[in-house]
């Protein structure tokens, strides 16, 4: 294995191994590991499966299901875009745009981790507030697409 988390990567795992007579549980697993490195790289997964003794498909199914679930480094900041209906509604559509272009403007060279990775996310349980949009733990409401500039300047 080329991953340089290899040794974290063992730690997770080992904390995650089922006890006799317990249920592999792979969500949690995946998860640890993404709380751990951002992401879950897909060279972990043979290792996730002998560790939790299932098959890499199940791994994988797990990992392919859960959209909260990223197999590709983040950016230093993930901002979440709700597109749920009620987001929707209240012109999140424009604020995905905004979001878009400044970070196409803000993010570094190809070959830097990025500052900001965008992904879309389907109501975050802040409709009445909506639209909403997330920085990495941060829950920003009622957010405008002249808001953006300013929002992400927070996060440097
Ligand atoms: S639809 Fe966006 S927070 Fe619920």
């Amino acid at each position: 294995m080329t991953f340089a988390g290899h040794s974290e990567l063992n730690e997770v795992l080992a904390s995650c191994r089922p006890r006799p007579l317990e249920q592999p549980n792979v969500l949690k697993t995946l998860l640890a590991i993404q709380q751990t490195f951002g992401y879950v790289p897909i060279i972990a997964l043979p290792q996730v499966a002998h560790t939790l003794v299932v098959t890499e498909a199940d791994v994988a199914g797990v990992l392919s299901y859960y959209p909260d679930l990223r197999t590709e480094q983040p950016g230093r900041h993930v901002i979440r875009v709700c597109m749920g209906e009620s987001c929707f509604a209240n012109h999140g559509r424009q604020v995905l745009r905004a979001i878009e272009e400044a970070v196409g403007r803000l993010n570094g060279k190809v070959t830097e981790l990025p500052r900001f990775t965008v992904e879309r996310v389907y109501c975050m349980g802040n409709c009445a507030l909506s639209p909403t949009v997330a920085v990495d733990q941060d829950l920003h409401g009622r957010v405008s697409p002249d808001d953006i500039r300013s929002l992400l300047e927070r996060y440097r």
